[in-house]
């Protein structure tokens, strides 16, 4: 049942992401948040690299298609689901869109990304609601000791969020691309770290430091250390 628990932490991960994008929304409408649009962009590029191109065809591929072998029960429900998976990239295209415009400071963008990331926050709950209520049972009930056995290598070869994934050069670590967007965002929902840095900003602040360019900063520690 590993792959169960995979599946589970992975919905986990995603939830936790949209709730961190609605709570920042919710704050920048109220006036309490300036938007952090490098860690809003994070968070959208991390919903289509990890839920939308890796978590669905696991599914697609270890769940779905292995359960039709054995039964019709929930026929529909996977039909739903799998044209719900098909049209990941429209889905993500439109999330962008909105946010392009938002972030270019268009009128009234931040209403209409509001509405369009309320609107994928909700298809998502009812994804994960139908996946979770009808499809996971079915699983449960039908899959054989060998259907357990490649749907848990299956989902094992590309591991949850919090897992991590291969080389960093090669592909996204999706552990610490995580862990960087928990501690940009503001609290009570992330550490509060930002404003967020993604990888080319921290590797050419890295190299400016090392080659003086941000002599101010470089220097400071020494400069509190000769008073000591
Ligand atoms: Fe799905
Ligand atoms: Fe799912």
């Amino acid at each position: 049942m590993e792959a169960l628990r995979i599946i589970q932490d992975e919905h986990q991960s995603l939830a936790a992401i949209i709730h961190a994008i609605r709570y920042m929304i919710k704050e920048i409408g109220a006036g309490n948040l300036q938007p952090d649009f490098r860690l809003l962009r994070a968070m959208v590029h991390y919903l289509d690299a990890y839920p939308e191109k890796k978590h669905h065809p696991k599914e697609d591929q270890y769940l779905f298609s292995l359960l039709k072998r054995h039964t019709t029960e929930g026929a529909d429900a996977i039909a739903r689901l799998e044209q719900e998976h098909a049209a990941g990239d429209a889905r993500i295209k439109a999330l962008e869109a909105a946010m392009h415009q938002y972030a270019s400071g268009a009128r009234d963008g931040f209403d209409a990304f509001a509405e369009a990331f309320n609107h994928f926050a909700e298809f998502y709950r009812n994804h994960m609601l139908l996946e979770e209520t009808v499809i996971l049972p079915l699983v449960k009930k039908h899959f054989t000791a060998e259907d357990w056995a490649a749907a848990e290598a299956g989902f094992r070869e590309n591991a949850d969020p919090m897992g991590g994934t291969g080389e960093p050069q090669t592909h996204e670590d999706f552990k610490r691309i995580f862990s960087r967007l928990v501690a940009a965002a503001p609290a009570p929902i992330g550490l509060g770290g930002g404003p967020y840095k993604d990888d080319r900003t921290l590797i050419a602040r890295r190299r400016a430091l090392m080659t003086g360019e941000l002599t101010g900063l470089a220097l400071r520690p020494c400069a509190g250390r000769r008073n000591v």
